[in-house]
């Protein structure tokens, strides 16, 4: 069964680097290629090695919140499986490899309590081994995840201490990390953060109103602001630490990777385009333009006015220019629909810029439907993000943090069918392509990372969405390459027939 497996996946890779187009080549020789991961889902070992709990720990605990049941306590067991997981990326030819560091791990009680030796030995091995194999560290300080103390204590972003504590995180992780660590984001996706955390209330802390969302406590239109308020000075809290005491010294650089959705208008007029530029300062501007223009965007002041926070002439001065590097996570394209001129069916939704996102139009999907309901296959969109990325910030340097396909196993595919992912290989092969697009039109993109490495604990959705190059059997931890796996090494090593 394995060998006809084999012959099979040996043949489809074949047929596709010759229908391919896209090759290595197509990028600069220095370009990173790897896969990306987050602590919480691969770790597991959620209470090894004098590990805290971490928001997520305790959430993920909450009965009827995850689909399937499930939680991250043991996941992929990476914990104690890393060197097998490096092994892995080895084998597919990558040069680096994007993950995150636990904060409870390295402080299991945030700054009311020890440093966790424990936890830093981890991170160190892991560092360590990662560098033996020729792949560089490319490490998030925060993926969603804090030391569920500081919620408990103080309400963790919505409150300013947060910014000192995260501070002093990010100064333990240089200072212990940094000579061998030479790529650093302080946060990934802080839009998703803070408007499922805050808004929709369906990631920690739970907090929300209607109509977004049916929470005990929260305000839907004022705390995600406040929220996001303390992310953008965290992170520069962090970069001032790092520029002050290590960059010199450790030569590295450090940014924050944001996510981005790709907004057609929903009809081709003023109006529906005024929407999905809206949608994207949004999504994007509302944490970058801050952190490199030191204000938020205008199109945010527009519509919210004295709900955004402002920031003191010192906070602006701190933030201008506060990172060397973009990281942009893409997936998928949708429609922006105005709710502004007019009605929308849930009323105005001023608080996420007044803008409808659709997957669909008429009942007919904006690109091919993936596992993952509101992601489509729409590859232009890669182009089209980075492009405007591109355009708003001058071409600072980017890296595409995250790109990748979710099947939706939880209708009990065979394994087989996981196997044979020709879908996957088809999406990254085309989402490659625009990238390259992207880059021969001037943008100044220097990475590509796929998500992810292996099948993991993806959130809400448990194990049943599954995004890895390698498969994994949650029973016997056994990682079995897909066809997709075969791809990336194939293409990582210049495929066969340039
Ligand atoms: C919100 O939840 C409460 C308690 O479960 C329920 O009684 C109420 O109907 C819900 N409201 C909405 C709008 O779903
Ligand atoms: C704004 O929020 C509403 C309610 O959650 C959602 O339906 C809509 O798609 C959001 N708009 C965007 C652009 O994400
Ligand atoms: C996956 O499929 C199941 C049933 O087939 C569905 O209930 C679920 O919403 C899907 N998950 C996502 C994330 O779209
Ligand atoms: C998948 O298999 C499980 C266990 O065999 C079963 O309980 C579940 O109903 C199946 N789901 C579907 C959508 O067929």
């Amino acid at each position: 069964m394995m060998e006809k497996y084999r012959e099979t996946l040996g043949l489809l890779v074949g047929l596709f680097s010759l229908v391919a187009g896209i090759d290595r080549s197509h990028f600069p020789p220095d370009f990173l290629f790897g896969t990306a991961t987050s602590y919480y889902q691969i770790e597991g070992g959620y209470l090894d090695g004098n590990k805290g709990l971490s928001n997520w720990d305790v959430f993920s605990h909450t009965p009827g919140i995850i689909e399937d049941g499930s939680n991250g306590d043991i996941a992929d067991d990476h914990y104690h499986r890393y060197k097998n997981d490096i092994d892995l990326m080895h084998s597919l030819g990558v040069n680096s490899y994007r993950f995150s560091i636990s904060w409870s791990r390295v402080l299991p009680r945030g700054r009311f309590g020890e440093i966790n030796s424990e936890g830093l030995s981890f991170y160190n091995k892991l560092i360590d081994y990662l560098l033996l194999k020729g792949i560089q560290p490319f490490v998030t300080l925060c993926h969603y995840d804090i030391p569920q103390e500081l919620e408990d204590r103080y309400g963790a972003w919505l409150n300013s201490q947060i910014q000192e504590d995260f501070g002093y995180f990010a100064n333990i992780c240089f200072k212990e990390f940094g000579e061998r660590v030479k790529y650093w984001s302080t946060f990934n996706e802080p839009t998703v953060l803070v408007n499922k955390g805050y808004r929709l209330g369906i990631y920690p802390p739970s907090r929300c109103s209607e109509p977004y969302g049916n929470c005990s406590v929260g305000d839907s239109d004022i705390e995600p602001f406040i929220a996001a308020h303390n992310v953008i000075l965290s992170h520069a809290t962090a970069v001032d630490i790092y520029r002050k005491k290590y960059q010199r010294k450790q030569g590295g650089s450090i940014g924050i990777v944001v996510s981005t959705t790709w907004f057609e208008p929903y009809s081709d007029t003023p109006i529906e385009r005024m929407a999905a530029a809206r949608a994207s300062a949004f999504e994007i501007g509302w944490f970058l333009d801050p952190i490199i223009y030191g204000s938020y965007p205008p199109e945010m002041n527009q519509i919210l006015g004295p709900i955004l926070p402002t920031f003191s002439s010192s906070d602006k001065k701190k933030l201008r220019s506060s990172l060397d590097f973009i990281g942009v996570n893409h997936y998928t394209s949708l429609y922006a629909k105005d709710c502004l001129f007019s009605e929308c069916y849930l009323g105005p939704f001023q608080s996420n810029g007044s803008v409808l996102g659709l997957g669909y139009k008429n009942g007919v999907p904006i690109g091919p439907k993936t596992g993952m309901s509101n992601l489509f296959v729409t590859p232009n969109g890669m182009e089209k993000t980075v492009l405007y990325v591109m355009e708003r910030y001058k071409n600072v340097p980017m890296f595409l943090t995250e790109n990748g396909y979710g099947q939706n196993t939880s209708s009990n595919l065979s394994t087989k069918e996981i196997l044979i992912d020709e879908v996957r290989v088809e999406f990254l092969r085309s989402y490659l392509t625009s990238l390259s697009n992207a880059i021969r039109k001037g943008a100044d993109v220097r990475g590509y990372f796929v998500w992810s490495l292996i099948d993991n604990f993806e959130w809400l959705h448990g194990y049943s969405e599954r995004f890895g190059l390698y498969h994994v059997d949650y029973k016997t931890q056994k990682r079995t390459p897909k066809l997709s796996a075969e791809w990336y090494k194939n293409f990582l090593k210049g495929g066969e027939d340039q």
